[in-house]
């Protein structure tokens, strides 16, 4: 496996801090670029905004951390960009706020990557991106599981950032030919999350409905990037990053019979083979999940 030297834009936030500690544990070296530091033994942190662009070149030729000076032979060039900084969700700020930040931003931190002849980036997409999760009144999926050929239509600012920003990336991997991996994130499960949150989800199922009962485990998303990051040539690609099962007890059948009746199913489905379907990554990059709720919570609590 080969250890890279990757910046990492918003490792400080919920996904990251758990994601970013996984990629040191597999020996890369990380930059964290976020307004905010992520406070973890071995991660360097530089204090940036995405949606300037000057600042975002100049921390990609910075060096990574004061070590780094004794080598007494420049700045090292970053192997990857890892693109998580974000404003993650609608109704945090303003929708035009949550447009901008996440559309610039990502256009910054890939233009700046190609420019500077970096070959691989990995961004964060969103489960959002399938116009469920957001939508203006309950929506159901044209089919399901939920593949990477969907035609996304999300109704909402930060959905739509997210399908502007897979165009982004599809438009600078064409004109530079490198690696530039989307993932659609999943709803991201933190370890202790499982019991806080699970239970209510087994009562209410219907409280999971928008997110298509999907999830991913914070560590094994750790797992999906440094598979991205090892995984090269594959030019522009899109991946759901979500673990191998709903997050419910329901079988998967009787959940999309009773929650998106009348959704064609394209497909023969595991008993509890997750809607939001992780196929690809499996298939195409190798994941094996690691962390299955059933491991965390049990079903009768
Ligand atoms: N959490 C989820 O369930 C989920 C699901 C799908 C996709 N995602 C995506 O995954 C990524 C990480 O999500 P998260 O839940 O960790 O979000 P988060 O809000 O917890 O973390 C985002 C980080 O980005 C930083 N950031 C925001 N604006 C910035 C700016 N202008 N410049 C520099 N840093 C900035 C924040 O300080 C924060 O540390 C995001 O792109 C999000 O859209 C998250």
């Amino acid at each position: 496996m080969t250890k890279k030297r990757i910046l990492f834009t918003g490792g400080s936030g919920k996904a990251g801090k758990h994601v970013v500690p996984y990629l040191l544990d597999q020996g890369h070296t990380v930059l964290n670029v976020d307004l905010t530091p992520l406070t973890h033994p071995g991660v360097n942190n530089l204090i940036a905004d995405i949606t300037d662009s000057g600042q975002v070149f100049n921390a990609m030729t910075s060096y990574a951390s004061l070590d780094e000076l004794d080598l007494g032979q420049g700045v090292p060039k970053f192997d990857a960009v890892v693109h998580f900084a974000a404003v993650p969700r609608i109704l945090l700020k303003p929708d035009n706020e949550t447009f901008r930040v996440n559309t610039i931003g990502t256009y910054n931190v890939i233009e700046a990557a190609v420019k500077l002849g970096i070959n691989k980036i990995v961004i964060a997409s969103s489960e959002t991106t399938y116009g469920i999760c957001f939508s203006y009144g309950q929506t159901s999926p044209h089919v399901l599981p939920l593949e990477e050929d969907y035609d996304v239509d999300p109704m909402d600012s930060y959905g739509l950032s997210k399908v502007v920003n897979e165009k982004t990336a599809r438009s600078f991997q064409r004109r530079s030919g490198i690696d530039i991996y989307a993932l659609r994130i999943g709803n991201v499960i933190e370890p202790h999350e499982y019991a806080e949150l699970f239970p209510h989800y087994f009562a209410h199922p219907d409280v999971r409905r928008r997110n298509v009962f999907c999830y991913i485990d914070a560590r094994d998303l750790g797992q999906i990037v440094d598979l991205c990051l090892q995984k090269d040539g594959l030019g522009y690609q899109v991946f759901n990053a979500g673990n191998d099962h709903n997050g419910a007890i329901i079988p998967s059948q009787e959940l999309a019979s009773r929650f998106f009746p009348g959704v064609p199913i394209t497909r023969e489905l595991g008993e509890h083979e997750a809607l939001f379907s992780n196929r690809k990554i499996r298939e195409v990059l190798g994941f094996r999940e690691q962390h299955n709720w059933r491991q965390y919570v049990n079903e009768e609590s």
